[in-house]
């Protein structure tokens, strides 16, 4: 076989993709190829951390009597599921004399998270075992993350700022409804690169075109009433193949039209919706920053149930494809994409950005101006984000109902 240097690369590439995939998923907490974080030089001043809710673990995989430890934001975690079943996160050290709970000592029973080195109790944090003057000490009850499990996802609330990065929420969890979508699937990869960088990726207009192999797209940005949330409105058209393996393509026209709607809830989730002809279906990308420049990326796929139909239309075929297709495309391609931001090493973020990649700028715009709660000054190709303060809008719904209390409002 005549085999180019191109072809092994690529070939290299995706065995390489495909091996991590599994690793990553097979054994779930493994730190196999976790890339080497070296944070100062891609990142300089940009903050490491922001505040947020981040996902901990999909539900399924933290059954009842389970103590799963992870490294996320920086801290060791740890999960486990209390009385009534819902779970607890928190320290994974133990205010006794800094036992791990974790790594095969501690267990949980009835309940209760039992610490393996000299097997205290605690309940939701709480010591209830030991000498008295340890139980009444409150510096011995451990700090609890905020903890909410939606959409079969247990999300924990982090914030950098307060002291264990425990805080008190400045925003409820508001995921979408998706009890329509039935048929889920969740799958996780680890990315050497900040969250910021990763989403500018997946959102940037010009990559659809070079990456996805789209022919048209347009992207409108969309006003948003609360800060942390950041929407805009996609659409794209995409060619389709003659062939797909063995199977012709019998459609007459040759393209389909993809609907893919991006919202952030801060950087921890970004949720896409979308709609190809008819097929249905939310993706939420949950990022969990592990430390530095390394995130945890996890897909969260929600679908209708297959339909079949002899017709093999675009509903029929995007019901069979996904999610693998979308899995496997999405880390594909932004695997490959990573490089368009660091192929000198460096996250510009403060910098303006070329033309053409306005999107672009209005993402770090939002992020610096509303995350981090500083000014972003206007650049040639830069465009302003809409954000519009919940109470106008309730003011102006108000007034367009009744007239007289719009008076008085004013
Ligand atoms: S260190 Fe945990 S009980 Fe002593
Ligand atoms: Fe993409």
């Amino acid at each position: 076989m005549d085999l180019r240097i191109k072809d092994v690369e690529n070939k290299a590439f995706f065995a390489q993709f495909v091996a991590r995939l599994a690793v990553h998923n097979l054994f779930k907490d493994s730190q196999f190829f976790l890339p080497k974080a070296d944070y100062e030089r891609r990142y300089g001043d940009f903050p490491r951390y922001f505040p947020g809710w981040y996902l901990f673990v999909p539900g399924k995989d933290l059954a009842d009597g389970e103590v799963i430890h992870k490294k996320l934001c920086g801290k060791d975690l740890v999960a486990y599921r209390g009385k009534d079943g819902r779970p607890v996160i928190h320290s994974d050290r133990c205010p006794h004399m800094d036992g791990l709970f974790s790594g095969g000592l501690g267990e949980v029973r009835d309940g209760k998270l039992i610490c393996g080195y000299h097997r205290y109790a605690f309940e939701n944090g709480k010591p209830l075992s030991g000498p008295k003057e340890f139980r009444s000490d409150p510096k011995n009850c451990i700090p609890c993350h905020p903890v909410r499990e939606v959409n079969g996802l247990i999300m924990f609330w982090f914030d950098p700022d307060s002291p264990e990065g425990v805080g008190e929420p400045k925003w409820e969890l508001d995921l979408p409804d998706v009890t329509h979508l039935p048929r889920r699937a969740f799958a996780r990869s680890i990315a050497p690169t900040h969250m910021a960088p990763l989403h500018e990726n997946i959102v940037d207009d010009q990559h659809f075109m070079m990456l996805h192999g789209s022919d048209r797209y347009r992207s409108e940005p969309q006003a948003y009433y609360e800060k942390h949330r950041f929407r805009t409105k996609n659409t794209m058209r995409m060619k389709l193949p003659d062939k797909i393996g063995p199977i012709p393509m019998r459609r007459e026209d040759k393209a389909i039209e993809i609907q893919m709607d991006s919202e952030f809830h801060g950087l921890g989730i970004h949720i896409n919706t979308v709609d190809i002809e008819g097929f249905e279906a939310k993706v939420i990308h949950c990022t969990t920053p592990i430390e530095d420049e390394v995130t945890e990326w996890t897909l969260a796929v929600y679908m209708p149930e297959r339909q079949w139909s002899w017709k093999l239309d675009t509903k029929t075929i995007m019901g069979l494809v996904y999610p693998w297709g979308m899995i496997a495309q999405t880390w594909y391609l932004h695997t490959q994409d990573r490089r368009v931001f660091f192929e000198k090493g460096v996250y510009r973020f403060y910098e303006d950005v070329p033309k053409g990649f306005e999107k672009v700028n209005m993402f770090r715009r939002w992020i610096q101006e509303e995350l981090m709660g500083e000014p972003r000054p206007m650049g040639p190709n830069s465009r302003a984000t809409t954000f519009v303060p919940e109470k106008k809008v309730k003011k102006r719904v108000r007034a367009t109902k009744s007239p007289a209390a719009a008076a008085t409002a004013n």
